[in-house]
Formats: structure tokens, sequence, C-alpha cells
């Protein structure tokens, strides 16, 4: 059963464009990473201030071991082992969930 992690992120307004351009330059490590299945920034639209950084893992234990190791690289802000900028966000929590159901849309004849 697939797992999916949550991180929420509190982005003071000002600070909206320097988070969004920290992803666009991000490692893109997370992609390679075993048991990885989809990632997805959220930028709140509407009921909610906060930033989702979606992610869905084959296993509670590939996304472990991506945590304990690609995570912390690609973390660094450039990943050049250059001193860490000033967090965008001003607070952050990890929510777990499993997936119970899923659908995708029927692929039609053509
Ligand atoms: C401690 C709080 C965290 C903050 C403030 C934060 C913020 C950020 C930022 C600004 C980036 C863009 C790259 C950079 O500038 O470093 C990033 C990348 C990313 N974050 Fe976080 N993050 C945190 C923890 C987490 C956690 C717990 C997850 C797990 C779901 C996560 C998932 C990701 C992913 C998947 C990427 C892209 C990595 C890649 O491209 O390989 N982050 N994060």
């Amino acid at each position: 059963m697939s797992v999916v992690k949550i991180n929420v992120l509190n982005v003071p307004a000002e600070q909206r464009e320097v988070l969004e351009q920290r992803f666009a330059a991000r490692a893109g490590s997370v992609e390679s990473s075993d048991g990885f299945e989809w990632f997805e920034l959220l930028r709140p639209v509407e009921g909610t201030d906060t930033y989702l950084v979606y992610t869905r893992w084959r296993s509670e234990e590939d996304f472990q071991a991506w945590m304990e190791g690609p995570m912390k690289a690609a973390h660094q802000g450039g990943g050049d082992g250059a001193p860490k900028q000033k967090p965008a966000a001003s607070g952050s929590t990890l929510w777990s969930f499993e997936v119970v159901q899923q659908a995708a849309p029927k692929v039609k004849d053509a």
C-alpha cells in the first residue's frame, strides 16, 4: 500500500516567491529515489495559507530511506555545501497518510 507524506509549510506572504523559486531550483534527486511515486508543490488559493509539498511512496520504508539520505542533501539549498539560506517557511509539519483508495481516468479508445 502506498503512503502519502505531506510537508505543510507556513509561508509568510512576502516569502512566497522565494519559496517557489527555491523549489524551481530544487535538487531533482527525489525522482531517482527508490520507491518514489509522486511529487507536487501545491500553492494555496483558497481555504488555507499553507503550501503543501505532496509526496507519495511505495512504502513507509522507502520514505524513511529517502529522509535519512537524499532528503538531507536536497535541503541544503543548492547542494554545494554552501551555508543554509534563511528558510522561506516560518514553520512546517509533516502529515502521513495511507492510500485507501485511488482512481485514474479510464483510457478511451481512439
Ligand atoms: C523542515 C522543514 C522543511 C522545509 C522548511 C522545507 C523546505 C523546502 C525547500 C525550500 C525546498 C526547495 C529546495 C531547497 O531550497 O532546499 C525543499 C525541497 C523538497 N522538500 Fe522540503 N522542506 C522541509 C522538510 C521536508 C519534508 C519532511 C519533506 C517530506 C515530504 C519534504 C519534501 C521535499 C521534496 C520532495 C523536495 C524536492 C527535493 C528534490 O527535488 O529532490 N521537505 N523543501
